[in-house]
């Protein structure tokens, strides 16, 4: 323990501290969730869905083409066209669009003109709106898949409530407003998760790729099954594919009270104040969303004690969701006994910093909060590769948190490597744009699949 933090911060955060043994017993329980979600019988009351996605066949890495693709559910909202070319060359054009915050919470029709709208617009400036393309949809949130063009929502996560989404088909409504406009020539839309996206992605380059996962704004994996296993997929013992991409919307683990060992009296703070009380606890220890916010309610709490920050300023910080995540990657970028990216968010949020002491409790909280997040996504990223029994893996990784974070690669890699059995190989590799390039895999492969 570093000298310069006093005690009570040390006992504050202990409660992230977890250890090999309760890891051994996240795996554990996790591996129990998992199968229930894929069995017919217990699926209804899992709480890990493990969804279908309706992709059977990976990447051969000779799909080509242009597609469109449309990218919600992260911090952003993309419009992308992306060409195929080989799979060394494949040629993207994105634009971000600013999402207007109201649109999250607002009627779902609001948010899909938003959509066609920002699709209609990009398309014209392509010059594109003329020609007759396939889309896909990237659309980042728990769906019941029916088929690659029909997903039914069956919550919002990530800060999301839109009215009169849930229980209806995400391709349905955003045809229609496709429709409504009426300038559009779309020919097709599969729709897929954005862990999903990831994998394709990755696979096109990596054959070995079986799991897909995203550590950014939400949390979640995706990983291929044997199809005969995937009990909710009507054709689970007629298929001739062997294969199944199950999306696991891991989020959600620990929602029935299994995850209590691991989660402290911040993170019932914090689920408290979240639109979706009670929902995605495995998320809301994990994620960009929320880990900020787990450090501001351990400093605010130093501070009221006059533990940390004595004199200082800290009306800002004082405020709900202040303490961004990103500030953890930055304060986590200064090297030991230097705190060049800790005095400049200090700075951002209006306080002198004038202690070192200060500082270190300050790196110190952010390092328990992103250690635990890195640890407990080891956990599942463990019993993934647990289930699929295998002794050579490549897993796809996206999202803010795992790109950002000076340590999270490392963390994740150390703590697999004590969980898996001893010679097992994997590789944790980026994976380049799997909301753009694996929407627009998705899209190539269910057109090669189309009955001609
Ligand atoms: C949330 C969503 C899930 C998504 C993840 C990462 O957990 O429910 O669908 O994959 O965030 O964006």
């Amino acid at each position: 323990m570093p000298s310069l933090v006093n005690s009570e911060v040390e006992l504050a955060v202990k409660g992230f501290l977890i250890d090999q043994e309760k890891m051994v017993e996240v795996v554990e329980r996790m591996g129990k969730e998992l199968k229930m979600g894929l069995a017919k019988d217990t699926h209804p009351r899992a709480v890990i869905k493990c969804f279908v996605s309706y992709v059977q066949d990976l990447p051969t890495g000779k799909e080509r083409g242009k597609f469109l693709a449309l990218d919600l559910g992260g911090t952003n909202f993309r419009v992308l066209i992306v060409n195929l070319v080989s799979s060394s060359d494949v040629q993207i054009i994105s634009k971000s669009y600013n999402f207007p915050p109201a649109l999250m919470t607002g009627p779902g029709k609001a948010l899909f003109d938003f959509l066609a709208e920002s699709l209609e617009e990009f398309c014209k400036e392509q010059g594109l709106e003329d020609t007759p393309l396939s889309l896909g949809f990237t659309f980042s949130f728990p769906c019941q898949q029916q088929g690659l063009s029909k997903a039914i929502l069956v919550t919002w996560t990530k800060g999301f409530s839109c009215e009169g989404v849930v229980g209806k088909n995400v391709v349905s409504l955003l045809q229609e407003a496709i429709d409504r406009r009426g300038n559009l020539k779309i020919t097709n839309i599969v729709v897929i998760n954005d862990t999903v996206g990831t994998l394709m992605s990755c696979a096109y380059n990596h054959p070995n790729c079986r799991i897909g996962l995203i550590v950014g704004t939400g949390s979640n994996a995706c990983y291929v099954e044997k199809t005969v296993n995937a009990e909710c997929f009507e054709g689970y013992q007629t298929s001739p594919k062997p294969s199944m991409v199950i999306n696991c919307e891991w989020g959600a683990f620990g929602d029935n009270g299994v995850l209590e060992f691991v989660r402290t009296s911040y993170d019932r703070v914090v689920d408290k104040i979240t639109p979706n009380p009670g929902k995605q606890t495995f998320e809301k220890c994990i994620s960009g969303m929320y880990m900020g916010e787990l450090v501001r309610l351990v400093v605010i709490e130093m501070i009221s004690k006059n533990l940390m920050f004595v004199g200082d300023n800290s009306e800002k910080l004082q405020q709900r969701w202040s303490f961004k995540t990103s500030y953890i990657s930055d304060i986590e970028s200064d090297a030991p006994g230097e705190y060049r990216h800790c005095s400049r968010v200090l700075h951002d949020l209006g306080m002198m910093g004038t202690q070192e002491t200060d500082k270190e409790a300050l790196r110190f909280i952010c390092e328990a909060v992103s250690s635990r997040s890195a640890k407990l996504c080891a956990c599942g990223l463990v019993t993934l590769i647990n289930k699929m029994n295998i002794n050579e893996v490549i897993i796809g990784i996206d999202g803010s948190v795992y790109r950002y974070h000076p340590k999270y690669h490392e963390l994740l890699q150390f703590h697999m490597k004590k969980l898996l059995k001893p010679g097992l190989k994997f590789e944790l590799v980026v994976s380049e744009d799997g909301s753009g390039r694996g929407a627009a895999l998705v899209a190539a492969t269910a057109a090669q699949n189309k009955p001609k």
